[in-house]
């Protein structure tokens, strides 16, 4: 590898995603959302009619998905069997189905196969819950994000144009829950990550603080 890979890990809600893009564009690299490839595989199954609570059937169907991730920081897509889903993706069936999907291990595979290639050389910022442990444990910068759960809840509430911040805590919650305690590359903080708190940070504030890391790395 020639170029330069920054891990960013943590639950939903941590400031991840807008963290990612803007240290991607501050850099000129190119942008991973690997939680958009788990939302994507995971439409793919409801579409077919798969039971996500089935983890037999989400194995057998776990290569069946064509998924091609974008990866402009300025405007990340993703398609789903030569369609894009950027909007479907961030939908509330995919929300409920993702987790226990992400959780099988056939699924996992797959997605790590991609996302290896899509890393190659480098120059990316990838964004995910086990980027730093798992995909890319000789990232050259690993970040482990957090925030306080109502923080989270607000954030993402905000997002989804004004949804229920007592809901969405829960929803946000329940998919940690999954994400942590599953046996396969559960969301964890890498060894050698830094972790930031990002309850009391602007954005800005968060991208510097990477890009710091980023030069120190260089
Ligand atoms: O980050 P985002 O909320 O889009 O991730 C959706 C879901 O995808 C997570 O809740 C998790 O279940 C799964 N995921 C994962 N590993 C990753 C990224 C996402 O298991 N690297």
């Amino acid at each position: 590898r020639t170029g330069i890979v920054v891990a960013l890990d943590g639950p939903s809600g941590s400031g991840k995603s807008s963290t990612s893009r803007g240290v991607a564009t501050r850099l000129g690299f190119r942008y991973l959302d690997t939680g958009a490839m788990f939302r994507a595989i995971t439409l793919g199954m409801l579409k077919a009619g798969v039971d996500v609570h089935d983890a037999d059937a989400v194995a057998a169907h776990a290569g069946v998905t064509q998924i091609v991730s974008g990866t402009d920081p300025s405007n990340p897509t993703i398609h789903v069997d030569g369609e894009d889903a950027s909007v479907a993706i961030r939908g509330e069936d995919v929300v409920a189905a993702v987790s226990p999907v992400a959780a099988v291990p056939a699924v996992r595979t797959r997605l790590l196969e991609l996302q290896r290639e899509i890393i190659g050389a480098g120059d990316i910022v990838v964004e995910g819950r086990d980027i730093g442990s798992v995909v890319a444990p000789d990232a050259d910068v690993k970040l482990y994000l957090t925030a306080d759960p109502a923080a989270r809840a607000a954030r993402r509430a905000l997002e989804e144009g004004g949804s229920d911040v007592a809901a969405t805590e829960a929803s946000l919650l329940a998919r940690d829950r999954i994400d942590s305690t599953r046996t396969t590359a559960p969301l964890t903080m890498a060894d050698g990550a830094v972790h930031i708190d990002t309850t009391f940070f602007t954005l800005d504030e968060v991208i510097d603080q990477v890009l710091e890391l980023v030069e120190a790395a260089r």
